[in-house]
């Protein structure tokens, strides 16, 4: 039997859509299948390894763990709506310059984990940075530049906001 379809209105890197979905859909599924938001990747598919990482309402989640029916109403920022026009935010600088990544495919979970994180600790230590981000899985980097990266984008934050 057709599952019954449901309405979901989502606001995604500030363009909103309004889709008919299947109650079953992920919201990672709607991201990439629908909207066309390829650049959040699909790691596991079983809410482990971070790749899917997007900001939710304002706080950090796994898209793959989520229905697109709960996000109904939702304010998500992906890794593509990051950059300021020309101009990267200062995670997606500095990962880039302390070479935080090798194949990038946890890179866009990392770097919204790493939103989450300095929103809520504008200068976690390595330790609350390794903490913060232990729900992001990296196979290639060995976590180290990963962390100094986090660090330099937290300074540059600062930095700018003046604290
Ligand atoms: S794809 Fe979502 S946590 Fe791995
Ligand atoms: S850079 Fe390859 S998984 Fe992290």
């Amino acid at each position: 039997m057709a599952q019954r379809k449901m309405t979901v209105t989502v606001t995604v890197d500030g363009v909103r859509y309004e889709e008919e979905v299947e109650p079953r859909l992920l919201l990672v599924h709607l991201l990439r299948d629908r909207l066309g938001k390829t650049g959040t990747p699909i790691g596991c598919d079983t809410g482990n390894c971070g790749a899917c990482t997007v900001m939710l309402d304002g706080r950090s989640a796994k898209s793959c763990s989520v229905l697109a029916v709960q996000a109904d109403g939702s304010e998500i920022l992906t890794v593509e709506g990051l950059a300021s026009g020309d101009e990267w935010h200062p995670l997606q600088r500095a990962f880039h310059e302390e070479h935080a990544l090798q194949c990038g495919y946890c890179t866009p979970g990392m770097i919204m984990a790493s939103l989450d994180l300095l929103q809520v600790n504008p200068d976690p230590d390595d330790t609350e940075i390794r903490e913060g981000l232990e729900g992001n899985l990296c196979r290639c980097t060995g976590y180290a530049n990963i962390v100094r990266a986090v660090r330099r984008a937290a300074a540059e934050s600062r930095e700018v906001s003046g604290a």
